[in-house]
């Protein structure tokens, strides 16, 4: 108990580069056409988004400094072009739909970002390259108390047109991810808004 009681409370934290709004209507308006095989479960809006930088659990004593990191990160605002919905794992049952998003500027935010959070000591990257992509929707699990995810049979369709064009990403959040039965609820920390001019 006295160890319990020693230990910080901790959140689970990333940081990610937040979709235009128009962007996210749109891809939640086509989600609601092209993902509608029952064992898929849709991201809502607020939950769209390219993750930077995954943290996982840290002390929660260190979101202010964290705050400061994304605040000051001067990076510019990337922007970006979807493309259409693709599996994860590519092999095996799917557990994820993404759209991957080809972007030279979130590529170049995210390695200073992550420069910067090496260098405090709040993140250890992962050994596989960035890979910018928004997550539109989970695949549910077979059964209770089952890690198998179900079988998807009506695989999402392709984007419509409007979400092919190019789109300017300008906000930066850090988030707290809590998890939920439903799914995970994110919370944002902390913002900033990224100056234009990134490299298309
Ligand atoms: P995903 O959408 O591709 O699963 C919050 O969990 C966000 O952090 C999600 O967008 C998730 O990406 C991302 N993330 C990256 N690495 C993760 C990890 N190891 N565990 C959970 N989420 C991770």
């Amino acid at each position: 108990m006295a160890k319990e009681r020693l230990k910080s409370p901790r959140a689970r934290l990333f940081v990610a580069l937040d979709l235009p709004e128009s962007v996210r209507d749109m891809v939640v308006g086509w989600g609601r056409r092209a993902l509608n095989d029952p064992v898929l479960r849709p991201l809502a809006a607020d939950s769209l988004h390219i993750t930077l930088a995954f943290l996982g659990y840290l002390p929660e004593k260190e979101i202010p400094r964290l705050g400061e990191i994304v605040a000051a990160s001067g990076g510019r605002a990337p922007a970006i072009e979807l493309r259409d919905p693709v599996a994860r794992p590519e092999r095996g049952r799917p557990r994820l739909f993404a759209l991957p998003a080809e972007s030279p500027g979130t590529i170049a935010l995210q390695a200073g970002l992550r420069e910067k959070l090496v260098a405090a000591r709040l993140y250890r990257p992962e050994k596989r390259p960035f890979w910018p992509h928004v997550t539109v929707a989970r695949v549910r699990r077979e059964e209770r108390g089952s890690n198998r995810p179900a079988l998807v049979t009506k695989l999402p369709g392709a984007l419509p047109q409007g979400l092919l064009q190019l789109a300017v990403c300008r906000r930066m959040t850090l988030y707290r991810s809590e998890l939920q039965p439903q799914g995970a609820q994110y919370t944002p920390l902390a913002q900033v808004e990224l100056p234009a001019g990134g490299r298309q």
